[in-house]
């Protein structure tokens, strides 16, 4: 049983996303779940699945901030802005699945350059409105002069160059998700931002990022890179080093909250205040990676001449994560914000949505796989740690195979240490303790050393 569509409704079939009803172009195949690269675009109005994963997290950051206060005050509006919303499925899911105490709180403005896809968005909006309705007239004490654009049931839709949107008010939250590199957005992000301020930033041109476009690093990032076993760790550093030395030129410090190599993207979320001091620092977290052909891998302000060959960077050499707040992102709090109930799923199917028992179950492994990691990891990515590809580990410590990811961890925490996979397709682990404790544990796991075994030199190029 379908609901009736206008004539202006294009050929559609339905989809759930978290909790959250969209609709795929005819021509877009029914994603499958947990997909891993970038689906084949079949143009406007299309949805990458691949996403789906940063769009639940960003509904659980978005959900944190309300709910522990920090970001504004707990009571106090918060002002996010999608800049680049394409057919709104991320302002959707926030509308959606923000839960519904903090909705009335939450002010959402919505842009995007492409009429199809902005059309799109209010289409859905309407067809699958949200069971909270959210009626604030467009605040106009907040913009500098009448903003170009218009509510549609608690959303303020805008229609021009993200730049432009970026600036229109001091917003406190603010998604950027290009096509491609993120670096002609950044500066007008950050001259919009509030004092304080949250920005979520994507950037899907990988090759750039991590080095093995080394012409596009060089000019969109400054960066130089080395495509071994660190070059995702490297190109999440990098773009946070962009966006570190942007947000000081704009008398603002950073504090990363998140920051994610996922697949066929990198996401880093970021806290973004007003201060010249701190900004004045943000050389102390620059710098680069240098492989050591004896041992362990090192960040150095400067690499010397010796090392240049060996150096990538400059990237950001600080925490990538927040530990309180991704301590918070637990598999059981991302099924209860994002997991569809029976009820969501029954008046999914009202409106024409094919579901079974199956799908459901594949949606919540999905959800538990945006965050997989995310909250074991917290306290060792939000502090000084090394990371070991656990292919790499039996080369490096000579011994005749690698230990089980799981068994070494927990023997680093025996002995004291922050230990734990990384959110990354590779299997990582991320530990602080020594990098000669981490080799003998291995040996001792593994109860074998190889004999005349020639120690690693430390590049897997
Ligand atoms: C990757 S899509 C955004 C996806 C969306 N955030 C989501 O989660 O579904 C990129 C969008 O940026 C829009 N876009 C590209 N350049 C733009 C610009 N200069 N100003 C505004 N929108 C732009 C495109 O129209 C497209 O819809």
């Amino acid at each position: 049983m379908g609901d009736a569509k206008d004539e202006h409704t294009p050929n559609v079939h339905l989809w759930m996303e978290g909790r959250t009803l969209v609709e795929l172009r005819a021509d877009q195949a029914r994603p499958t779940h947990m997909p891993r690269g970038p689906a084949k675009r079949t143009g406007p109005g299309f949805l990458n699945p691949a996403m789906a994963p940063a769009r639940t997290r960003s509904v659980l950051l978005l959900a944190d901030a309300l709910e522990h206060g920090w970001l504004v005050k707990p009571g106090d509006d918060l002002r996010a802005l999608d800049a680049m919303c394409a057919t709104g499925v991320r302002v959707r899911r926030w509308r959606r699945e923000v839960p519904s105490q903090h909705q009335q709180r939450l002010r959402i403005a919505v842009n995007d350059l492409d009429t199809f896809a902005l059309s799109w968005l209010e289409r859905t909006h309407h067809r699958f409105s949200p069971p909270v309705q959210v009626k604030h007239a467009p605040e106009d004490d907040r913009y500098e002069r009448p903003p170009n654009g218009r509510m549609v049931d608690g959303l303020f839709l805008m229609q021009q160059d993200a730049r432009m949107a970026l600036m229109e008010a001091s917003y406190q939250w603010v998604d950027i998700d290009p096509f491609g590199s993120p670096v002609p957005f950044l500066d007008s992000a950050m001259q919009g931002l509030s004092r304080t301020a949250f920005l979520e930033v994507t950037a899907t041109d990988t090759a750039a990022l991590t080095g093995s476009s080394p012409s596009a690093q060089q000019r969109r990032y400054g960066a130089r890179g080395i495509v071994d076993d660190w070059a995702h760790d490297d190109a999440v550093r990098v773009l946070l080093g962009l966006v570190a030395t942007t947000a000081a030129r704009h008398d603002r410090a950073i504090e990363p909250v998140l920051a994610l190599f996922d697949g066929h993207h990198v996401r880093v979320s970021v806290l973004v205040r007003r201060s010249k001091e701190r900004a004045s620092d943000v050389l102390q977290s620059i710098g680069w990676r240098v492989r050591d052909p004896e041992g362990p891998d090192r960040f150095v302000q400067h690499p010397s001449k010796a090392e240049r060959p060996r150096a990538s960077g400059p990237m950001w050499t600080g925490p990538l994560w927040n530990e309180t707040i991704t301590a918070r992102m637990t598999e059981a709090r991302a099924l209860e914000l994002c997991a569809p109930t029976h009820q969501d799923i029954e008046a999914a199917k009202a409106h024409g949505l094919e579901w079974t028992d199956h799908d459901t179950e594949h949606a919540r492994r999905e959800i538990v796989r945006s965050v997989r990691c995310i909250a074991e990891a917290s306290a060792v990515m939000s502090g000084p740690h090394r990371l070991h590809h656990v292919d790499a580990l039996p080369n490096r410590a000579g011994t005749a195979h690698g230990p089980k990811l799981e068994a070494l961890i927990q023997a680093l925490r025996d002995l004291g240490h922050l230990a734990a996979r990384v959110p990354d397709l590779d299997p990582f682990l991320a530990t602080n303790a020594p990098y000669e404790t981490v080799m003998e544990t291995v040996r001792q796991l593994v109860g074998t050393r190889l004999e005349n075994a020639q120690p690693n030199d430390g590049s897997t190029s």
